[in-house]
């Protein structure tokens, strides 16, 4: 079967091909003009997907040597995301479907997420635990099988990419701003004592997480500091922030797992790139964690073919619906 991916929820403008379970071309597009407006501007994003998506389109049917008329489907993200960048993925999504009579499908940006830790090997079997985290969701899931899902908890204020961007913004590194604060807290001498930002603890049931407290901490800590501190405590800092957003997901990963007996967990999205996160779980779970490859964390439209496929293989194909706030 093939199914032609189209994701255009936030700032990555991609489209991808999936020959089955094989990726046959997955092409992503980078906004890079949102990090001079230190986030991303909508009706930016809106018509940056408007330039760019149908020559991806274009770019991945040429790489994979198929033809429009040879897809079986289109999977296209149509929730939750901006609403003006959904739907230049949805409109054009329908034009095809309608021009060329092929089915087209909606998929939740997140169900994406959890899909793209079974395009590789090995693939966790069912039920597992989905630690999504990315910079607009951290949310933990028992996954039943795709499509079924059950919400653990997820945060109650920012996504722990939202808390790297927005540190990331207070020690003057560019939007998006993971990766750097993992290559700056790399290069913190191991025997410095890391400074003591609080770890949210949230009170009542469930495996909720905050994180508008730690980045308040950081921004407090250096408020009080001589100018100079920030330069040139730069790798202590983002080590000590990378640790306490670490210590956190673990907190609540370990006592899901232990709650719901279930010892298999996919870190998933765009903060699932990053070392020190996987690093703390692979020590805790051993094999039973799963991760996809970088390229397949961040926004990416072969987990939405993935995700479409696997609609397909259960009979539950739907019309793609506009829903910028859409849960799981
Ligand atoms: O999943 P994604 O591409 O987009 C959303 O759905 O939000 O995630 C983007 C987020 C950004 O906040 C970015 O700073 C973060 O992922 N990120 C990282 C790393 N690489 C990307 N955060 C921490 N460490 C990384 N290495
Ligand atoms: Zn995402």
């Amino acid at each position: 079967m093939k199914i032609l991916g189209i994701e255009t929820s936030c700032d990555e403008t991609s489209v991808a091909i999936l020959d089955d379970n094989r990726i046959a071309a997955n092409r992503i597009y980078t906004q890079e003009i949102h990090s001079e407006y230190g986030g991303v501007v909508p009706e930016i994003a809106s018509r940056a997907h408007i330039q760019k998506v149908d020559r991806l389109c274009a770019a991945v049917l040429n790489e994979a040597a198929v033809t429009v008329e040879e897809l079986d489907l289109i999977a296209v993200t149509d929730s939750p995301g901006l609403a003006g960048a959904l739907l230049v993925g949805m409109g054009f999504a329908m034009g095809l479907s309608r021009g060329f009579g092929i089915s087209v499908t909606g998929v939740n940006h997140l169900e994406g997420h959890i899909a793209s830790v079974t395009l590789e090997d090995p693939v966790p079997a069912f039920p597992f635990i989905a630690l999504v985290v990315s910079g607009g969701h951290t949310a933990l899931y028992v996954v039943e099988d795709f499509g079924r899902c059950r919400s653990l908890g997820m945060t109650i204020d920012d996504a722990a990419g939202e808390a790297f961007d927005k540190v990331g913004k207070l020690l003057g590194f560019r939007y998006p701003a993971g990766r750097s604060i993992e290559e700056e807290a790399r290069r913190c001498p191991p025997d410095l004592e890391p400074i003591p930002f609080p770890v949210a603890k949230i009170r009542g049931e469930g495996y909720n997480f905050s994180f508008s407290g730690l980045k308040t901490a950081v921004k407090y800590h250096l408020s009080r500091k001589p100018d100079n501190y920030t330069t040139s405590n730069r790798p202590l800092i983002c080590r000590s922030f990378q640790q306490a957003v670490v210590q956190s997901l673990m907190t609540n990963a370990i006592a899901a797992s232990r709650d719901t007996g279930i010892n298999r967990i996919a870190l998933v999205g765009g903060v699932a790139c990053n070392g020190a996160i996987r690093h703390a779980l692979r020590r805790h779970f051993g094999d039973t964690v799963f991760f996809p490859s970088p390229k397949l964390c961040t926004d990416n439209a072969a987990m939405i073919a993935k995700a479409g496929l696997e609609r397909r293989l259960r009979d539950h194909i739907r019309p793609p619906r506009l829903d910028p706030s859409g849960a799981l």
